[in-house]
């Protein structure tokens, strides 16, 4: 069988086998170790929101030349492609490792309008209304509350008055699918105080309630995969 094919039929089997133990409640510890050695965010996500990082720019009318942060960026795939449309964009992670993948492949492409920070996002290191968009993907559903409200309210002062903010995170509810299943397994192993903020975070609304909470001006949403992805353009008011 061919090299791809091969990888494509493991990762099936090895999803269908994950989605059965939990829908079974029978996950052994040792699972979860195995599949965090199996599988990192630059093998297993970012392959599958490959698309959305194009959506996001075009959804959020994004320009060359206009100054934009991606908050909690990973592996940085959001901020590569405001890079690739000369738009000039920093990324920031608390996450050294995540970073460390964003710097080669901001390397391998030469995209010198982009630039990653180590920062906290409950403390950005930017002055007020510094920016003129801000985005924020998978940042949210992760984090506890109290945390979740620090981050947005960073954002919104790090945006300039009526400047543009992007949220991207599990539609709530989570649709009733394939896609849904597998937001839950993903999550599931991820464990501990992320898989509790999930919970959190599905049970308190998830964006809209995040959108109320912050007083923020909704211009327009969709939704993506199925329903799995809301994605909301807001004005920071
Ligand atoms: C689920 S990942 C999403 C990554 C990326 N935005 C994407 O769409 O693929 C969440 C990211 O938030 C980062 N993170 C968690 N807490 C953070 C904090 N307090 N400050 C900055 N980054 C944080 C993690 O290191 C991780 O890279």
């Amino acid at each position: 069988m061919h090299n791809t094919a091969m990888q494509r039929y493991l990762f099936a089997f090895l999803m269908f086998e994950m989605m059965r133990a939990i829908h079974t409640n029978y996950v052994p510890a040792c699972a979860r170790i195995i599949m965090m050695l199996i599988f990192n965010y630059s093998n297993l996500v970012d392959p599958l929101l490959k698309d959305l990082r194009a959506f996001v720019t075009n959804f959020a009318g994004i320009k060359a030349g206009d100054r934009v942060l991606d908050v909690c960026c990973g592996t940085g795939e959001q901020v590569l492609d405001y890079g690739r449309r000369g738009i000039i964009a920093t990324g920031v992670d608390n996450d050294p490792n995540m970073l460390n993948v964003a710097l080669k492949n901001r390397k391998r492409h030469d995209l010198l309008t982009t630039s990653f920070q180590l920062a906290d996002a409950k403390e950005l290191p930017f002055p007020n209304g510094y920016f003129n968009y801000a985005s924020i993907s998978f940042g949210l559903h992760d984090k506890p509350r109290l945390i979740r409200k620090s981050v947005v309210s960073e954002i919104k002062r790090v945006v300039k008055r009526n400047g543009i903010i992007i949220l991207v995170d599990f539609n709530v509810p989570l649709p009733q699918n394939a896609f849904g299943l597998f937001a839950r397994t993903i999550e599931f192993f991820a464990g501990g105080e992320h898989y509790r903020s999930f919970k959190d975070y599905l049970a308190s609304g998830g964006l809209d309630s995040i959108v109320k909470e912050h007083g923020l001006v909704e211009l327009n949403r969709t939704q993506l995969k199925s329903g799995l992805i809301g994605v909301i353009k807001l004005i920071n008011d």
